[in-house]
């Protein structure tokens, strides 16, 4: 379970997003929506450890992910699969390098278990045959299908973490991605946070849904808490 305890994030002195309090069961995804600028990378920053809370605690796994000395937070880390907002891929580098770069740097394998592993991941995504392409070879969706084999390399992911996953994708593409996203959920049961702006995606992706604006969560609860809410900022956001 992932659990937020009265988080507030923020750089600095100021604060972003606060008093967030929620759960997200095993194996359950939960879709963070907001305006730009609301605190939605912040919250996914919080979760992967690289910002703590200025108050309360975030629970991964009943372990607080603030309280982490450098060991801890190195081995949580592999756990846990970012999906970049973009995709964030190198350009310099070749899909399989994309791939296998940190068990490269981290791990002592040797060269052919890391391709075996790049292998199984492009097939997973479905694109076993762009391994040696560069980045700018690919197509968008391509672009987010090989960040999310990326994601998984480490190991079998406890939480996956999508940064806008569909952002820039025509719709056709887009549906291909939540398709791949659902797979990643269900092959692996884990727990999942999506931001996006996209009602229809959020809706595809997610059990639960998270409404963040001016500050603080409006409103978390399932699709038809969502659809039932007199929340003016939620009423709106759905209806577009
Ligand atoms: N490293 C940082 N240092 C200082 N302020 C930051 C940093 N990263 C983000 N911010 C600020 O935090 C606020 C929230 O940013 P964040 O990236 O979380 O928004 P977002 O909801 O993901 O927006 P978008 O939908 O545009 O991606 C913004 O005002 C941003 O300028
Ligand atoms: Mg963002």
């Amino acid at each position: 379970m992932i659990r937020f305890d009265g988080v507030s994030l923020g750089y600095g002195d100021r604060t972003i997003v606060r008093d967030i309090d929620i759960e997200v069961p095993d194996g359950q995804t939960i879709v963070i929506l907001g305006d730009s600028g609301s605190g939605k990378s912040t919250i996914l920053k919080g979760v992967l450890g690289i910002l703590k809370p200025q108050a309360g605690r975030i629970l991964v796994d009943g372990s607080d992910v603030g309280e982490l000395d450098e060991e801890g937070l190195l081995a949580y880390r592999q756990r846990i699969g970012m999906v970049f907002q973009e995709g964030a891929l190198f350009d310099s580098h070749t899909v399989g390098e994309n791939i296998g770069f940190w068990l490269w740097e981290h791990t002592d394998w040797p060269d052919e278990k890391i391709e075996d592993r790049v292998r199984t991941l492009l097939r997973f995504v479905g694109l076993e045959e762009v391994i040696d392409k560069m980045p700018d070879e690919l197509s968008g969706g391509m672009k987010r299908r090989v960040a999310i084999a990326r994601a998984m390399a480490p190991q079998d992911p406890l939480v996956m973490l999508y940064d806008e996953p569909t952002t820039g994708l025509d719709p056709f593409t887009s549906s291909t991605i939540c398709d791949l996203i659902r797979h990643v959920q269900s092959e692996f049961k884990a727990m999942s946070l999506v931001v996006t702006h996209d009602i229809h995606d959020a809706f595809r992706l997610g059990d639960l849904f998270m409404f963040i604006h001016e500050s603080r969560v409006v409103l978390t609860g399932t699709r038809k808490e969502i659809e039932q809410s007199n929340e003016p900022f939620v009423k709106a956001f759905i209806s577009i």
